[in-house]
């Protein structure tokens, strides 16, 4: 059995005004109209056995997600989807372990649970398919199987991964460093040996729940008792858990990356050609339109004159840029942003004022 858990619980504040506290990442449409979450749960239902998906995300989004879901045309693969709900964000940790938790005593402990993030795309779904295969043989050996990218850039949002000695059909792992500051970032990349997280993992749930217990004990402790309340006030075969605040406060806000990978000493990699982009700022969102002649891309209704290097975003208004370079400009009906691309990865920052403000 193998069941993708699918995290969509995070706010994605670098793509601000258009992911928000209630509209996140996960929710953004691309041009192709379809939501990264409703890519993940196409690509969750193709490599389900099982017939089973895990979403863990905030109660907050529970009625927006539904409805993603349910425009998935998911041709034979029919899934049933379980939600876990959270009452409050505290991170991955806490999503994954509540996860591992639910599947291991309403499944199976030998059951492989397949994280995939909702933030970010996958465009070769063949090569994504045979890697999951080969991700799962090194989880059933007892692993926490990570997924490679090879660095294109000394990228300080993401994770990195020190490959070790091969262990067919993936790479033992020496270390494991979450979001290096850039000059450590950039020997990582340099030294050629270095793979980047992509985010998504694979591992059975009871070794990941062993894991915790020996790495982080006290999220272990803090997520056996908030299941225990949980188990008691939720059926078997709910669809939808949403776990108790009582409990799950009590969880640190820490992710999976720090909590565990960055500790554990039972790690592999499966590097992965699988066409994954992040999309983490708007400089990314904007390698994803076709450039004109000027190197201009727009989405939606744009006019470009005697202008070069613009990404613009309109939602409603037209947006026209004259005699200016070098612009990312995303028009919402309440706000508007106008950032350099160098400074893309800064717009976090708009999201951590208005929260002081507020
Ligand atoms: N259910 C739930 N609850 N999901 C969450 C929560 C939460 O509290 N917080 C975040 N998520 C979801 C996000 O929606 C996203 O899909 C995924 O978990 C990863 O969280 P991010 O907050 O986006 O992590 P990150 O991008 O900073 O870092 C991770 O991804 C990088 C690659 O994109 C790490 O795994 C890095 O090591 C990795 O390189
Ligand atoms: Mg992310």
């Amino acid at each position: 059995m193998l069941i993708p858990l699918i995290l969509s619980g995070g706010a994605g504040t670098r793509l601000w005004p258009v992911s928000r506290q209630g509209h996140p990442k996960p929710f953004m449409q691309l041009t192709d109209g379809q939501s990264l979450l409703l890519k993940t749960y196409l690509r969750a239902a193709a490599v389900a056995q099982g017939g089973q998906i895990l979403t863990a995300t905030n109660r907050d989004y529970f009625f927006m997600s539904k409805d993603e879901l349910t425009k998935a045309r998911v041709g034979d693969v029919e899934c049933r989807n379980t939600f876990l709900l959270e009452p409050f964000g505290r991170n991955t940790a806490a999503a994954i372990i509540m996860s591992a938790f639910m599947v291991a005593e309403q499944f199976d402990r030998d059951a492989c649970l397949l994280v995939l993030p909702a933030d970010h795309l996958v465009q070769r779904q063949e090569a994504f398919a045979e890697a999951v295969q080969n991700a799962e043989i090194l989880a059933r050996q007892g692993r926490l199987v990570t997924f490679g990218i090879v660095p294109s850039m000394p990228e300080t949002g993401f994770g990195y991964i020190e490959a070790g000695p091969n262990i067919p059909p993936g790479r033992s792992v020496l270390r494991f460093v979450e979001k290096p500051d850039v000059e450590t970032a950039q020997k990582y990349v340099s030294s050629g040996n270095f793979y980047w997280n992509s985010g998504m993992f694979c591992f059975l749930a009871g070794t990941v729940l062993n894991e915790f217990a020996l790495h982080a004990p006290d999220i272990f402790q803090t997520a056996q008792a908030c299941w225990q309340e949980l188990r008691h006030t939720t059926k078997a075969d709910a669809n939808m858990l949403e776990i108790p605040a009582k409990h799950f406060e009590q969880f640190p806000d820490i992710s999976v990356d720090y909590a565990l990978l960055e500790r554990s000493a039972n790690i592999a990699v499966l590097p992965a050609d699988i066409g994954w982009s992040d999309i983490g700022s708007w400089s990314a969102v904007s390698q994803l339109i076709k450039a004109d002649a000027d190197n201009n891309r727009g989405i939606g209704e744009c006019l470009f004159v005697d202008s070069h290097n613009i990404f613009a975003q309109s939602e409603e208004r037209l947006i026209a840029t004259v005699g200016v370079d070098d612009l990312i400009i995303v028009d919402t009906a309440d706000a508007l942003l106008i950032v350099p691309p160098d400074k893309a990865q800064d717009v976090k920052k708009v999201v951590t004022l208005l929260k002081k403000q507020n």
